[in-house]
This record gives C-alpha cells, structure tokens and sequence, in this order.
C-alpha cells in the first residue's frame, strides 16, 4: 500500500519524505488554509520536493470554472492530480482532464455507487473518507471493501485512496483489506510505530545495558 500524507506543511512532509515514507502528498481547501500559504507556491514546493502524486483541490463548483482552475494547477508540475469534488460537475472535469491527460482524485466519496461513477469518468485516484463515516457511526472500512470488490470484479484501474484516516488502526486495516493507496496526516503515520510492548522491552534492555556498563561507541 502507497503512503501520501494529507498535509500542506513543508516542513512535515519532509521529515517523512526523507524516510522514505512519501509516495504522494495529498492537500485539500481547509489543509491550505491551516498552512497560511499560497496555494499555487506551497503546491509548487510540494511538488518539487515529493517525487509522487500531489493533489491540489479545485475550489469552484460548475464544471467550466473547475475546467478552468483544474487546468491552472496541473500546470504547477507533473505530478499534480488535480482534486474535483464527487459531483456531477466534478465527474465532468473529471473525465475532461483524465482525457487531456491529467491526474484526477475525486474526493468526498461516501458510497460505493459514488465510487463506480468516478471509475466510469476515469479518474486516477477515488478518495472515500473513513473517519467521516465513522463520525456518524457508519463503517468507513466497510465502504473501502465494497468499493475493492466492485473495482476488481470489472477491472476498474481507479487506485483507492483511503482518506480521512484518523488512528495508526485504520492504516492496517486498509492494508488487509487492499487499498491500493492510504492518507494520512503526518502524526498518524508516526504514531505506526508504537507499540506498549517496544517501549517496556526496551526500558528493559537500556536497565540492563546501564547495569552491565555496556558502551558500544
Ligand atoms: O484527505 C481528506 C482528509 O483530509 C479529510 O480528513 O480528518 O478532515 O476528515 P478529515
């Protein structure tokens, strides 16, 4: 499974893109916002810095006006995917820029059916929101398995891009379940890595090392 991390913060990305850690960055409106940035600057210095997909939100909601921005940012590098909303303008501009050749993530997916119109108008990546659905106390992991079963019994290309990740949890589970990429805000990627066990094994192991006077360098 793909690693994007959903943030606009430079400085974040790049602590986790030096791991090795970022196959992608994805950003939406609010996400700009928070950043106090530019769109079109901190997309660009995103873009530089992240050899993978970067996805840049559209801000309009008629299908021209969305044409026209979506055409504006996938002009910024490569490797924007321009992000429409799961709307009959957003499925439009989808399928218009998939056919001029540009990455699109339709994002604000809550069905499966929603789910199958995106693959229908060709878009590269379909974002369902997890921790959404989760919110209101339906089973976001649910949508993600019906929408894997419906794209792979047609052999739809769409990546599922599982988004509104909220725990270290919902990362694992969409890996079993086959997601083809996962989002998440930089402090949920960290937070993989812990585990009650490592952290008193390993106080364990320094109380001992300290017993025995063990010196390595
Ligand atoms: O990628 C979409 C994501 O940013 C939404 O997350 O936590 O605002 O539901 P959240």
């Amino acid at each position: 499974m793909k690693f994007f991390v959903d943030t606009a913060e430079i400085d974040q990305i790049k602590e986790l893109n030096d791991l090795g850690m970022v196959d992608g960055v994805t950003t939406n409106p609010s996400l700009i916002a928070k950043s106090g940035r530019d769109i079109l600057e901190v997309t660009k210095e995103i873009c530089d810095m992240v050899d993978g997909p970067v996805s840049a939100e559209v801000v309009a909601l008629d299908a021209d006006d969305m044409l026209a921005e979506g055409r504006k940012l996938a002009k910024i590098a490569d490797n924007i995917a321009v992000k429409v909303p799961l709307t009959w303008a957003g499925l439009k501009t989808c399928k218009t820029l998939t056919d001029e050749g540009i990455m699109v993530n339709v994002t604000l997916c809550f069905s499966a059916n929603q789910a199958l119109l995106a693959a229908k108008a060709g878009a590269t990546f379909i974002s369902p929101f997890i921790g959404r659905l989760d919110d209101i106390n339906l089973d976001g992991l649910e949508l993600i398995e019906d929408i894997r079963t419906i794209y792979d019994n047609y052999g739809f290309e769409t990546n599922i891009l599982a988004a509104s990740i909220r725990s270290a949890n919902h990362m694992s589970d969409c890996a079993k379940i086959g997601a083809d990429v996962a989002t998440a805000p930089p402090n949920v990627i960290k937070a993989m890595a812990n585990h009650v066990l490592t952290d008193k094994g390993l106080a364990a192991f320094m109380a001992d090392a300290k017993k025995a006077g063990i010196k390595i360098v």
